[in-house]
């Protein structure tokens, strides 16, 4: 048996919890908008075409922002294409994943489905074939109120009110071969600048967001972000970090630490935005947009778009199928995300629905819950309030890739209004259970309200259409203690949500 002692220092505040660390993300590729959240002749479709299905669970998922329309499918897309009477919208090739683009969905329809879900939109644009005059011309489109032609025609369109999108990315990816409209990060850096400029002379409180990069093993890691904030330093709020996560050579114990790997690349690009900004002598700090994170099986041939003549509409692509594993993985991620939330301050799951995401739809049939959804979902609910940090202490566990870890990792969060205290875990070591001690230093727990656990058991079981559900949350009937400690044990290769109320609340607000 493993021990971890985990110490809830009411000093230790990182920040309010960022509810937009709860996105995810929408991209026209493959079956996540049509047949995906767009339908049309579903049983469940409302009169937008919008599966009812998909947007019920879309609400249990607990997505609290939603970033459109890609990813790769940004940068050679003409937005314009995609509003006015659908059956004049012209089909176009999507470059990006060779699939035919119908344009039977866009910005005013996605609009419409974000008001639905009860989401707040992310809007991407395109650097890659097109510039500022176009980024301009969409937030036009999008924000303007009216008196001016893209506006208007907007309210032509059917959407009186502006839409109001207030966190904007410039372009997506802008570092890899695999963009189409691939730039070196001082081209990229400096269109960038220019595009925040002119968007900004619209609105100076947008929130823009410069293409980091695609992920932490680039080549240029480190000098991209490094340049392109020396040219755009001043001109945007967040840099975005990109990270997808899959076993390698079978290694289960790296891959259940794959929040190591997302700790380190946080720290890192921090340090790296800080040194840009100490060398300006800025007070400004830039901040973290973590807009694509995920499990995803890359090696896997449904990942390989269609080449050659065939150009089809939404093939099926990307849909992994996820273990329970995998659910464990994206509860440690999120732990990581929340533990940074000083400086991560949106984050987007990728993607939503069907494309590695924790929504698959049949096509006129069912929708249902992949086994991430659960840690999601629950983290998504519960995580409120201001997150504290935990001094951890215990035993460790080894890894192939990131050597000696702490073998449970958790982080908790604090939420005043309600007394609720919840604390996620993960036990990463595959074979060991973990007797957990929670020093609820200054506080009194009066109650567990809930102690739930996804794993440890039938980790390569995965969910189908049909069910069971694998990783549905089981009660973990080993949490107990009160007053100022409380005991639980976590079964080896697990994730963990304890929520407690606590009655002296004032030492950890204080
Ligand atoms: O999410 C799938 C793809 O992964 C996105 O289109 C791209 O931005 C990333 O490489």
């Amino acid at each position: 048996m493993n021990t971890a002692r985990l110490t809830l220092d009411p000093r230790r505040r990182v920040a309010p919890v960022p509810r937009r660390l709860f996105g995810s993300f929408v991209e026209h590729l493959g079956r996540c908008v049509y047949t995906g959240i767009y339908e049309p002749g579903h049983p469940t479709a409302d009169a937008d075409g919008f599966r009812g299905d998909v947007l019920a669970l879309v609400r249990e998922l607990g997505v609290t922002t939603v970033r459109y329309p890609g990813g790769n499918f940004v940068s050679s897309y003409r937005w314009e294409d995609g509003v006015g009477p659908v059956d004049e919208r012209p089909a176009r090739l999507d470059l990006a994943w060779h699939s035919l683009e119908t344009n039977a969905f866009g910005l005013d329809e996605f609009m419409r489905w974000v008001g639905k879900a009860g989401v707040d939109p992310i809007m991407a644009v395109n650097l890659g074939t097109r510039g500022t005059a176009e980024a301009v011309d969409l937030l036009e489109y999008a924000n303007h109120r009216g008196g001016s032609h893209l506006a208007d025609q907007r309210r032509d369109n059917g959407a009186v009110d502006p839409y109001g999108i207030k966190l904007w990315c410039l372009g997506n990816e802008m570092d890899g071969p695999w963009q189409v409209g691939q730039r070196s990060a001082t081209e990229y850096g400096r269109l960038a600048a220019q595009t925040a400029k002119a968007m900004r002379r619209f609105d100076p409180d947008l929130e823009l967001v410069a293409c980091g990069s695609s992920h932490l093993g680039m080549p240029t890691f480190g000098s991209w972000e490094r340049d392109v904030l020396t040219e755009a330093y001043d001109d945007v709020d967040l840099i975005s970090l990109h990270a997808y996560y899959q076993p390698v050579d079978d290694d289960l114990a790296s891959f259940l630490a794959s929040a190591e790997d997302m700790d380190r690349y946080i720290d890192a690009v921090t340090a790296i935005a800080d040194s840009v900004g100490a060398i300006r002598r800025s007070t400004k700090k830039i901040m973290i947009a973590f807009d694509e994170w995920n499990v995803w099986y890359q090696s896997a041939a449904p990942s390989t778009p269609p080449s050659g003549e065939d150009w089809p509409v939404a093939p099926p692509l990307l849909e992994d199928h996820y273990s329970v594993a995998d659910a464990v993985v994206v509860g440690g991620l999120l732990i990581s995300l929340l533990r940074h939330s000083d400086r991560v301050s949106a984050a987007c799951q990728a993607q939503l629905v069907n494309v590695i995401a924790p929504i698959m739809t049949e096509v006129g049939g069912s929708a249902w819950r992949q086994t991430i959804f659960h840690p999601f979902a629950r983290t998504a609910r519960h995580a409120q309030g201001t997150v504290l940090d935990l001094l951890r202490e215990g035993s460790t566990t080894t890894t192939g890739r990131y050597g000696e870890i702490d073998a449970v990792d958790a982080v908790s969060t604090w939420d005043d209004t309600t007394g609720e205290m919840t604390v996620f875990l993960v036990n990463r070591a595959l074979e060991t259970p973990a007797e957990v001690t929670i020093d609820v230093a200054g506080a009194q727990v009066s109650d567990i309200i809930e102690c739930v656990t996804v794993g440890g058991t039938d980790l390569h079981a995965k969910n189908t259409a049909d069910g069971p559900d694998h990783a549905a949350p089981r009660p973990n009937g080993t949490a107990r203690g009160a007053d100022a400690s409380v005991q639980l044990t976590l079964p080896p290769a697990s994730w963990t949500m304890l929520r407690l109320r606590a009655t002296d609340t004032t030492p950890v607000i204080g």
